[in-house]
């Protein structure tokens, strides 16, 4: 079955079918377990995954529109993907968090972060939660425990390459986000492979990229106002290393999606920015 273009009613009624006939398929499975809700734990997810559908194709489960947004850091997509989602009153969902959260896991409890092995039974056996409140502030919640502001420190930031670049650690991750995606329907995904790798047939596909100075010097504006004393420089030299490391992994490396619309952001406000997108949308609607 392939995805088809929005805007065809006939297509749309099937999708929510299929929706309907995999949820039905969960509640069947883990009648106990699962009440209300998909289950975002990842070992549980994992376990799903084994018992129901390959993932690779659960992405064709979700009754809605998916709007994918990835790019390199500091590009804007994070800011970008949540007005978009507000702008079109769907959800967001933010993968970086969820890689940021397994990286605060294995910094917290000493996991060796080059054995990948360790990494992964970590992964299966953590349960990480997006909360998105009424404002569409989001909170992250690993097993229980609100991390939203632990996630963002300069050390997680410094040591997420190691989670990303697991392959095992991916797998979960990836599988997690198309669960929460077929949980919410309609959404904006951002990220570094969500067009590429995890729902690689959404509908609209957006690159955001800019020029590496601007990217470091929204980076150093956003730091200051937060009260932290940092080096433009040394900041700069991070945002070169992580594109490097995001460009390079062996595992789904930061790319142009197929399909994708680049959109440069240097010089443009995240209006503007949201705007274009917003038009894209809306054409394709
Ligand atoms: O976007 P961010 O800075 O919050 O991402 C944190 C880390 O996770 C970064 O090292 C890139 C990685 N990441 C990834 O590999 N794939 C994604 N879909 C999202 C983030």
């Amino acid at each position: 079955m392939t995805r088809v273009p929005l805007g065809c009613d006939k297509n749309r009624r099937l999708r929510r079918q299929d929706s309907s006939q995999y949820r039905n398929e969960v509640w069947r499975r883990h009648p106990s377990s699962h009440t209300s809700d998909f289950c975002h734990n990842a070992a549980h997810a994992a376990f799903c995954q084994g018992l129901l559908l390959p993932t690779s194709h659960l992405f064709r489960y979700t009754s809605g529109m998916i709007v994918t947004i990835d790019g390199p850091a500091g590009s804007g997509k994070s800011t970008i993907a949540r007005e978009l989602a507000a702008a079109l009153g769907i959800a967001w969902l933010d993968t970086g968090a969820t890689y940021r959260a397994m990286t605060f896991k294995a910094l917290r409890d000493g996991v060796d972060m080059n054995n990948h092995l360790a990494l992964t039974k970590m992964a299966r056996e953590v349960d990480i939660r997006l909360v998105t409140d009424d404002a569409g502030r989001l909170s992250v919640m690993l097993d229980g425990e609100d991390v939203t502001r632990e996630i963002r420190t300069k050390e997680v930031t410094d040591n997420a390459h190691f989670i990303a670049r697991a392959q095992g650690v991916r797998d979960v991750l990836v599988d997690l986000q198309r669960r929460i995606g077929a949980e919410m329907g309609d959404f904006v995904t951002e990220g570094r492979d969500q067009g590429s790798v995890v729902f690689p047939d959404a509908d609209v596909k957006f690159f955001l990229d800019a020029r590496p100075s601007i990217r470091a010097r929204r980076r150093y504006e956003q730091m200051t106002a937060a009260g932290e004393t940092v080096d433009y420089e040394s900041i700069l030299s991070d945002v070169l290393k992580r594109d490097h490391l995001d460009r390079n992994r062996p595992n789904a490396p930061l790319v142009k999606p197929a399909g994708a619309v680049v959109i440069d952001t240097s010089d443009k406000t995240i209006a503007q920015v949201t705007s274009e997108l917003l038009e894209y949308v809306e054409d394709r609607r």
